[in-house]
């Protein structure tokens, strides 16, 4: 008797000692169901493609929510944004990877893959990419052999564990019916030299990582005035031996998507020859941007989102031939760079408490029924 109260204090010290040592997170109740109804994101379209996340460095703890989470549905990572110019080489020649590190390590303790978001671009690039001391723009020489730089050193960091990079992101011109004009011509590096910046880009890349897949990345790519242009674009670098393997469908679209405009796309894209991503998905409950705010998530918006999101991943299925990534730009309806005060998008299959949302389980009735 004597023994076994013995034991029994030891095991309680120890269960005492387990306690006191995690942090409030470790105790958080399991984000998602536990009556198991639903498959796993990553599970149900593993015969397909990787289903990805775009992440932030705070998330990549598996104690979290969000690391349990990504643990669960994903496996592929994107970062948000400490992969960009501005995060990686905010000072010409001083390179900080912590953040970016964090998400590579996470990605590969969980068996993940990452995509590497973004390489070339005229946002969230420091200025120094494009202006001399006196804020004169670099002559061509100096820009292009900066980009080489930064592109060299990036993604050999990163060879063999960023299998995918967005070398080069939103260089066509936006909205331009009549199609006169063909790339962003307000983007420093084209003010700089024209559209060769995108050309050398991809060269870097390949130079560096003969094996990581290299993709022009693009929104509203859908929609006839630009998909064109991206078209035309790839197709004139594929003519000249330009090293490009993919185009990526940013898919940050709302609930009023047309099933037509993204089968007319991918029809278009797969006569290239190249891969297709869709890299950045998120679907707003709004019809329109003239629709009413809401910060609830009302029963309309439900219906709609149960009637597209599987409208969306049956298309997806249908081209799985030439699609090799899924990726969603977040994680669940928490956390979008799209909410504003008043107005919340609910973009995600996963909810504000990272639980799978009625649509989930519509799109879950594609493959499992
Ligand atoms: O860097 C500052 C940080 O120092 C400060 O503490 C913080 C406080 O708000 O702001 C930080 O910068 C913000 C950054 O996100 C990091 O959170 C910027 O203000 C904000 O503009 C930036 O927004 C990002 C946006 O790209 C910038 O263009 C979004 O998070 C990110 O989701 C979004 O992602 C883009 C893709 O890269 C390309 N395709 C479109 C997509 C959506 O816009």
């Amino acid at each position: 008797m004597k023994n076994y109260t013995c034991h029994f204090s030891m095991l309680v010290a120890i269960m005492l000692l387990i306690i006191s040592c995690s942090s409030p997170e470790d105790i958080t109740p399991d984000p998602v169901n536990d009556d198991r109804e639903y498959i796993p994101l990553k599970e149900l379209f593993k015969d397909h493609f990787p289903i990805g996340a775009a992440v932030t460095p705070n998330h990549m703890d598996s104690r979290t929510p969000h690391g349990r989470t990504l643990i669960e549905h994903f496996n592929s990572l994107v970062a948000e944004n400490v992969m960009k110019p501005d995060a990686l080489q905010r000072v010409k020649g001083t390179y900080t990877w912590t953040n970016a590190d964090r998400i590579v390590q996470f990605a590969k303790e969980n068996d993940m893959k990452v995509r590497g978001h973004t390489l070339t671009w005229h946002s969230q690039t420091p200025d120094w990419f494009f202006y001399d001391e006196n804020g004169d723009l670099h002559t061509p020489e100096v820009a292009m052999k900066q980009l080489e730089e930064h592109i060299t050193t990036v993604v050999s960091r990163y060879k063999g564990d960023v299998y995918a990079w967005d070398v080069v992101n939103e260089a066509m011109f936006d909205w331009d019916p009549n199609g006169q004009i063909i790339y962003r011509e307000d983007s420093p590096w084209y003010k700089i030299m024209g559209p060769a910046y995108i050309d050398s880009a991809f060269v870097y890349a390949r130079r560096a990582d003969p094996d990581a897949k290299l993709f022009y990345n693009d929104y509203n790519s859908i929609f006839s005035w630009k998909r064109n242009k991206i078209y035309d674009l790839v197709k004139r670098l594929k003519d000249n031996n330009i090293p490009i393997d993919g185009v990526g469908l940013q898919g940050h679209w709302n609930v009023g998507v047309s099933e037509q405009d993204i089968r007319t796309t991918l029809d278009l894209f797969r006569d290239l020859g190249v891969e297709i991503q869709i890299t950045e998905l998120d679907l707003s409950v709004y019809l329109s941007s003239d629709e009413p705010g809401s910060e609830v998530y009302t029963d309309a918006f439900n219906l709609r989102q149960k009637i597209a999101y599987p409208m969306i991943m049956k298309i997806l299925l249908d081209y799985s031939d030439i699609i090799t990534g899924v990726t969603f730009w977040g994680i669940g309806d928490d956390v979008t760079w799209l909410d504003r005060p008043g107005r919340r998008h609910f973009p995600f299959l996963l909810d504000e408490q990272l639980k799978p949302k009625p649509a989930y389980l519509e799109v879950q009735k594609l493959i499992r029924r």
